[in-house]
């Protein structure tokens, strides 16, 4: 399978917004009050990346010409919106697609760690990427950073 990797553009975000849809009401174990407001922020998270491509790392991966995933990082360190498509879950995407995103925002800014908050079923996959627990956690998200570091991608077929 060769996943495809590439900065998102304008075009893109009618089929990412549907993307963070399915995404968020089929893979998330939470309440459809929890669910809603993760979806309104990623929806924010979408429309402002759009407006403002100078500001943040905004990659997709595609499978055969479909968007099956998503990330970004504001501001180069805040990373947000990482979604695979239920489908693709378990072949690779989320790792190629983080290992690009992370390459990138160290590009621009490389001396600050990247972090997030992670939802429960996702902290496993981040520790695997490099990240690690701070103790802080937000809404029952646990917050993670990864050091800087350059590190260097494995991905199998990638063009940013
Ligand atoms: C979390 C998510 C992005 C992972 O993407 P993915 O494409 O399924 O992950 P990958 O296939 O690239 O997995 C990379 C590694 O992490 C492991 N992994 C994947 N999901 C995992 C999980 N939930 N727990 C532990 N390990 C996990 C894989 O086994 C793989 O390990 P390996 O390299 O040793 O084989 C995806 O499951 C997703 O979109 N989930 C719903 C949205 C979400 O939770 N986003 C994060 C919000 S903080």
């Amino acid at each position: 399978m060769n996943i495809w990797i590439r900065i998102a553009t304008s075009a893109d975000l009618p089929e990412l917004l549907a993307l963070v849809r399915d995404v968020l009401t089929t893979s998330l174990d939470a309440s459809a009050a929890s669910i809603r407001s993760l979806k309104d922020n990623a929806v924010k998270n979408e429309i402002w990346a759009d407006a403002h491509p100078d500001k943040c790392v905004h990659l997709v991966a595609a499978v055969e010409g479909a968007v099956v995933g998503v990330v970004m990082i504001k501001e180069h360190w805040n990373l947000c919106n990482l979604f695979v498509h239920p489908s693709m879950h378990r072949q690779g995407v989320g790792n190629v697609l983080l290992r690009r995103a992370v390459e990138a925002a160290r590009g621009v800014n490389s001396s600050r760690p990247i972090e997030l908050y992670a939802v429960p079923a996702a902290t496993g996959f981040y520790r695997r990427i490099g990240f690690t627990p701070t103790g802080r956690s937000r809404e029952g998200a646990e917050h993670m950073i990864l050091e800087p570091r350059i590190r260097n991608s494995s991905s199998p077929h990638c063009a940013a």
